[in-house]
Order: structure tokens, then C-alpha cells, then sequence
């Protein structure tokens, strides 16, 4: 089990391919109004939450309401894929302007997994082939030592389903249980 203190408040910037687990884990132990998910956002833009073309609409209206949340002094947690390094920057950049800590959750599982565990969702499944390319993009992200010196304040690598199952965030001081227990 690996656990991890966050300060609070603080930008936790989830990476990692459709399937590997975000929102799962986000939802697992963030509030709903800390959680900014840009599928969320795709539907609000769109009306579909897997309306690729909503994106930039979408990214808008997320960074702006990231702005606010982190000016209030709240915690927020973005549940976007986030393997591209310029995804990453302009989260990087919110969370500087705010002088809130930035750290970034990795989800780095097995491919086979994630391509898994996309496959045999009942909501929404993303193309295998876009799957590979999110997961090729964190690995060059990764290979190339992308992530500490982006300017995250801390940077954690999960890579496999049981540290995930594993995992126990501790919100500021207090120990607290997930509200909605991963499976
Ligand atoms: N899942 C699982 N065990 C976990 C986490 C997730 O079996 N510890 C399953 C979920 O139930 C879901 C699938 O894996 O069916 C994908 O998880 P999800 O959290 O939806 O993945 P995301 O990374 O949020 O995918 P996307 O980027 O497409 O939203
Ligand atoms: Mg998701």
C-alpha cells in the first residue's frame, strides 16, 4: 500500500491513457466540485461526452473554472489523460499562478490492462488505436525524464493494477477513508 499525503490545497493532475483508472480514482477520494473532468466538459460544450471536437471548447471552460477553484484556495483534481507535455503545461502554469502545489498521479499500467479495461466499459469506449497513441505519448513522456523537470512539485508512478487497488490518498492533516471505495 503507498500512501500519499497531499498538501491542501493543491492541483493533482491525473495522467494516464482512457481505461487506466482516473476517474475512478478521482471520484474514490475527491468531492465532486473538486473534480474537473474533461468529459465532463466535452458534454457541457457539446452535448457528447466523447465529442473529440468539443475539446478546445471544453479545455476553455476547465482551465477557467481550474482558475477559480484555485484562487478560492480550493483543492481540484484534473481528470483529463494529460500525456501530452502541453496539456500538462497549461495546468503547470494555473497552479504556479496560484502558488498551489502540483502534483502529478501517473497512471503507467500495462497495456494489455488498460487496453482491457477500455474495452469492457458500457459507458463510452475509446478506439484501441487512439488508446495506443495516449499510451505511447506517456511513455515518451516519461522515457524522456518529462515529468520532474515540467515543474511538478511532486511526480507518482503507479504502475500496476494492485499499487492502484492500493493506493490510500491523505487529504491535509486527517487520515480519511474513500468516500466511494475503489473496487
Ligand atoms: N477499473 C477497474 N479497477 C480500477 C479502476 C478502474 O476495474 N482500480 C475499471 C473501471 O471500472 C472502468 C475501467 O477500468 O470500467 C476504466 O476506468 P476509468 O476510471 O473509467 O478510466 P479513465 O482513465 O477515467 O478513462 P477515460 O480517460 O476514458 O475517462
Ligand atoms: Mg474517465
Amino acid at each position: 500500500m503507498e500512501a500519499i499525503r497531499l498538501r491542501e490545497p493543491c492541483l493533482v493532475v491525473l495522467v494516464g491513457a482512457a481505461g487506466s483508472g482516473k476517474s475512478t480514482l478521482a471520484a474514490g477520494w475527491f468531492d465532486d466540485r473538486e473534480i474537473l473532468s474533461s468529459d465532463r466538459y466535452r458534454e457541457v460544450a457539446s452535448g457528447d461526452a466523447a465529442d473529440q471536437g468539443a475539446s478546445d471548447e471544453a479545455f476553455r471552460l476547465l482551465h477557467r473554472d481550474l482558475e477559480a477553484r484555485l484562487a478560492k484556495s480550493g483543492s481540484a483534481i484534473v481528470d483529463a489523460t494529460n500525456v501530452q507535455p502541453f496539456a500538462r503545461r497549461a495546468l503547470l502554469e494555473r497552479a504556479h499562478a496560484a502558488g498551489v502545489p502540483a502534483i502529478a498521479l501517473v497512471l503507467d499500467l500495462p497495456a494489455d490492462v488498460v487496453l482491457a479495461r477500455n474495452a469492457a466499459r458500457t459507458d463510452r469506449v475509446v478506439p484501441a488505436a487512439a488508446v495506443r497513441r495516449q499510451l505511447a505519448d506517456l511513455h515518451r513522456s516519461l522515457d524522456g525524464r518529462g515529468l520532474p523537470p515540467e515543474g511538478f512539485d511532486e511526480v507518482y508512478v503507479i504502475r500496476t493494477p494492485e499499487a492502484l487497488d492500493g493506493l490510500v490518498l491523505l487529504r491535509g492533516s486527517a487520515p480519511v477513508s474513500p468516500r466511494n471505495p475503489p473496487r
